[in-house]
């Protein structure tokens, strides 16, 4: 797996696509809180590139913190429903206006866990930032209050993003070429 090349079917979202959007979201976000404070929390890994760009964009007072979860087995991609948090929060979330920055919402079942828990802490306000989202793959109603991308039911990587842990550095989106590469359960 040398080649990043030959494992891209498609370009879903190019590099320049990527930054004006997150630009765009960034200054959406910066006029929804406006005169407020805004505590942002990435979900590891996939979200990393995304919050990085994002709050290059965003203008009013922000903290950051992160937090893993896992819904996928090491050799399997489906969600299972169940999320194990892997590594939690190092601040309180109490009375904060909370955003979640995800990579991607899929089955929905990772976001639905993570908001279920965050509102037993008794945030101020919680919304969710998603930069991908597969309205296709949904078993679970999450509420979505900025997305970057509706894509279609693909297996994408790149942004974050991985194939088996590699190539979240490249600058776009791209779809897997399945002759390629398989992913072990889609
Ligand atoms: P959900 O719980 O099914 O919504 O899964 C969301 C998580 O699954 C994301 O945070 C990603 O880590 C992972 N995921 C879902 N679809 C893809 C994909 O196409 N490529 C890479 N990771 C994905
Ligand atoms: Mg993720």
């Amino acid at each position: 797996m040398d080649d990043y090349r030959e494992l891209v079917s498609e370009i879903l979202v190019t590099e320049e696509a990527l930054q004006a959007r997150i630009a765009e979201l960034g200054r959406e976000i910066s006029k929804d809180y406006t005169g407020q404070d805004l505590h942002l929390i990435c979900i590891l890994r996939g979200g990393v590139l995304f919050l990085t760009d994002l709050m290059r964009f965003i203008t009013v007072p922000i903290t950051i913190d992160f937090m893993a979860v896992s819904s996928y087995g090491a050799t399997q991609r489906q969600s299972t429903g169940q999320v194990r948090i892997a590594y939690d929060l190092q601040s309180e979330i109490q009375g904060r206006n909370v955003l979640l920055v995800e990579d991607i919402i899929d089955s929905g079942y990772t976001i639905a866990s993570v908001l279920e828990l965050l509102n037993t802490r008794h945030p101020h306000s919680l919304r969710v930032c998603t930069l991908l989202n597969k309205p296709e793959r949904r078993e679970v109603e999450v509420p979505i209050d900025y997305c970057g991308f509706d894509i279609p039911n693909k297996f994408v990587f790149g942004y974050g993003l991985d194939l088996d842990e590699y190539w979240r550095n490249l600058p776009f989106i791209a779809s897997v070429n399945l002759d390629r590469y398989q992913p072990p359960e889609e």
